[in-house]
């Protein structure tokens, strides 16, 4: 079935959304986007992410103001169009068309082109809950705006493909010994009870499940340090997981051919994961 997809004001067939090729998104990945999950037909944490497109917005000194409520609309609208119960929304903002190329930015009053489509996803019955996912870890040679969440996707894509052809589930990305995330979601790992998740920078993209978890975590009265972790630390660690607006909160079993601990999904990620849906379910809109 043919997707109704957004496309600067208008609601159209997706064979009829067309950008043109001198738009910047295209040209140069001038553009920001974000993730949105929905369960039951509702959005999780739809604050939140039109918060970080703001701040990505205003980090690049896009013209665009983000207004809550006729964003809040156009996911509601998308929603209701697509039949959507489970999946995500996928905004995309970019710089907008010119007319032409240039390494200069448009003048300021070039209309961004504004995207949004539906995806259906098995989010909540995902089968890598029961059996965790498996890792390897890979250079991060991303750009040192990793907090900006920019449509410059090509080397996350090579690390999941190189994840790919080792035969694992994904690639956690590293930089002077230390992780900094997964290609697409925040790396965590579990040792002596203790949860240890990289600490908010330029090197890392402040997720929004992220904040939410680690907020659950620290009222469910668990112990939460924020500090870079090495490759040998999630090797030895007694668990791992990750986190994203799709995964949500997703075992990690094995880093680099090494099992951890038991090899099995551990209890503090299926703690927080029970949390994380039971307070997000409450408070989607
Ligand atoms: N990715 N780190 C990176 C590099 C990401 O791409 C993402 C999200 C996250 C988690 O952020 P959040 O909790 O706000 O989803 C961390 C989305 C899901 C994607 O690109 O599809």
């Amino acid at each position: 079935m043919s997707r109704i997809v957004y496309l600067n004001g208008e609601y159209l067939p997706e064979a009829d959304a067309h950008v043109s090729i001198f738009d910047r998104g295209f040209l140069f990945a001038d553009a920001v986007y974000e993730v949105t999950s929905v369960l039951g037909g509702k959005l999780i944490a739809f604050d939140g992410h039109a918060v970080r497109l703001q701040r990505s917005v205003d980090e690049l000194g896009m013209n665009y103001k983000v207004d809550m409520d006729e964003l809040l609309d156009i996911h509601r609208q998308l929603v209701e169009r697509n039949s959507l119960e489970e999946g995500m929304i996928y905004l995309q903002l970019t710089r907008g068309n010119p007319g032409d190329r240039d390494f200069v930015y448009p003048a300021q009053d070039t209309t961004p082109t504004l995207v949004l489509f539906t995806q259906t996803a098995n989010l909540l019955n995902n089968p890598k809950i029961n059996t965790g996912m498996k890792v390897i870890t890979v250079e991060d040679q991303r750009w040192a705006r990793r907090d900006i969440k920019t449509t410059q996707l090509l080397f996350p894509s090579m690390a999941k493909m190189m994840a790919k052809a080792a035969g694992v589930d994904d690639a956690w990305m590293f930089e002077d010994g230390a992780i900094t995330e997964g290609s697409s979601n925040n790396a965590y790992i579990v040792k002596d009870g203790k949860i240890i998740t990289r600490h908010l920078g330029n090197e890392i993209l402040h997720g929004i499940t992220r904040a939410a978890v680690l907020k659950f975590a620290k009222s469910a009265q668990m112990e939460v340090e924020e500090r870079a972790f090495t490759v040998e630390e999630a090797k030895n660690a007694d668990e791992a997981f990750i986190t994203s607006a799709s995964t949500f909160v997703m075992p990690v079993v094995e880093v680099d051919g090494q099992a951890l601990g038991d090899g099995k999904p551990g209890s503090v990620a299926a703690r927080l994961r029970e949390i994380y849906l039971d307070e997000s379910l409450k408070q989607a809109i």
